[in-house]
């Protein structure tokens, strides 16, 4: 990445670090990433589909207790495993782990980040391609008074094309491939600065839209009033699962990021602005689709189509609905491939560290390995379809296999590595909480709290306990 620029001296209280590790820039190019990593289809295409699919209200608030209770400090905890070790996920859990005197074993939490984020690639870049392709439809002026029937028809026969569908991922896997490969990351970021807030500002005109259909305060009412009776036990999984999918953790790409953070930024309140940022742009695209849901009488549980359904409606109804149109899908395109970087970094840096892979080839091999697994997406959505294992096709069982369980998993494992592992003096020295209730209460949190959150959702979940 040449948004980092090279250490110039390494701290003599870190472990062995190689000299030639990588910093960002400031503080900003740390925040600008990680946020670039955390906002991305999570936010516009999963959230609202996985609202409509889970009732609403109810399971937005569960949510939201999930990103403040467990999302953030497991976020602090990742930043200060990543930024002490200065290596990859698994040799910062393994230098940590030797750090403490713990066992060897540990770094098997690394591994399974790095795996969860391979296989999250592998479907995320099959979503990242509907969003240039409709970059095209948008701009073709296909929206122009469409019908909801007629945006149903649409999506579905983009869904039903393996080659077409196949040929937009090949280009978002070179994509990725070829920025992290070629370290133009700079550009990128550079480029997010501006194009972050220009998501926002196209959101905030769609919500704008859709004050004007005279649904708006249905929209909101189906997104912030809870009814506890809707929601079920497999939800909160869900929103649990989420929670770690949208700030991307537990699949060591905030943990790559962390070790590239200068000693002297904060990760407490680089965390806490990560997350607002994050969770804002989220209920922003709910308040934006969902009174169109109901004004058009579309289906709020339709699935990961949710958002291709119901926007082109908005497009096509609006003035310089083509212009908006096809600004949101090309700055939806760019915010999935910010995440997208963050979701290889991992493996690459763990190909070039460990196996001294060129930066090239390391590229080149994760871009096959998941281009291969990105075809079983593909054909999920048609020739697969009804093809499932455990009640679910290729793409709903990666999916559920990763939010629903590796990422939980994860997420507990360094929730009680960070709390009950680390020595406590060096987790307050790297939080830099100093020796106040803010560090207990942190501390306290992601020892008893998130452990036993997760372990009691998960159990709930499988039906052992019922709450
Ligand atoms: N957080 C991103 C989103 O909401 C996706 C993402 C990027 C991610 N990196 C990740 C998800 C790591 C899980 C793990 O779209």
């Amino acid at each position: 990445m040449s948004d980092l620029t090279v250490a110039g001296s390494v701290p003599a209280d870190r472990l062995t670090t190689s000299p030639k590790r990588l910093q960002w820039s400031s503080r900003m190019a740390f925040i600008l990433a990680a946020a670039g990593s955390a906002v991305g289809l999570g936010n516009i295409w999963k959230f609202p589909y996985i609202t409509g699919e889970n009732g609403g209200g109810a399971f937005v608030l569960v949510y939201l207790a999930c990103i403040l209770l467990i999302g953030i400090p497991v976020m602090m905890a990742e930043i200060m495993i990543g930024r002490r070790a200065q290596k990859n996920p698994t040799d910062a859990m393994a230098a940590l782990a030797l750090e403490a005197k713990a066992s060897k074993l540990w770094q098997g939490v690394g591994w399974m980040g790095v795996i969860t984020g391979f296989l999250i690639l592998s479907f995320y870049t099959v979503i990242a391609g509907w969003a240039v392709s409709y970059i095209f439809t948008s701009g073709s002026g296909a929206f122009t008074d469409i019908t909801p029937d007629q945006a149903g028809a649409m999506f579905g026969a983009m869904l039903a094309d393996p080659v077409r569908l196949l040929s937009w991922s090949t280009l978002v896997v070179i994509l990725t491939m070829y920025i992290v490969g070629r370290g133009v990351s700079a550009g990128l970021e550079k480029a997010v600065s501006y194009l972050m807030p220009g998501l926002l500002i196209l959101i905030l005109i769609m919500v704008g839209y859709a004050m004007s259909t005279g649904h708006f305060m249905e929209g909101l009412e189906f997104l912030f009033a809870p009814d506890f009776s809707k929601l079920s036990t497999e939800s909160v999984l869900v929103a649990l699962g989420h929670a770690f999918f949208t700030l991307s953790l537990a699949s060591g790409a905030i943990m790559t990021y962390g070790s590239y953070l200068p000693k002297n930024t904060s990760i407490v309140k680089t965390s806490i602005a990560v997350a607002i940022v994050d969770t804002v742009v989220a209920l922003l695209a709910g308040m934006a689709i969902f009174p169109i849901v109901f004004a058009y009488g579309l289906e709020p549980g339709a699935g990961p189509g949710l958002i291709f359904v119901t926007l082109p409606i908005a497009f096509g109804q609006m003035p310089f609905g083509i212009v908006f149109g096809t600004l949101f899908f090309v700055m939806l395109s760019i915010a999935a491939l910010t995440s997208a970087i963050s979701l290889i970094e991992p493996a690459v840096a763990w190909l070039t560290e460990k196996c001294q892979f060129s930066r090239l080839k390391a590229c080149v091999t994760s871009g096959l390995v998941l281009w291969i697994l990105g075809v079983g997406t593909v054909l999920s959505f048609n020739i697969w379809e009804q093809h499932k294992i455990f009640g679910k096709n290729f793409f709903e069982l990666i999916d559920f296999l990763t939010a629903n369980l590796m990422m939980p998993l994860g997420g507990l494992l360094v929730a009680i590595f960070s709390a009950w592992i680390i020595n406590s003096k060096v987790a307050e020295q790297e939080l830099g909480l100093g020796k106040g209730i803010c560090f207990k209460l942190w501390q306290l949190t992601m020892r008893y709290l998130t452990p036993i959150g997760i372990v009691v959702v998960f159990l709930n979940a499988l039906g052992v306990i019922s709450l």
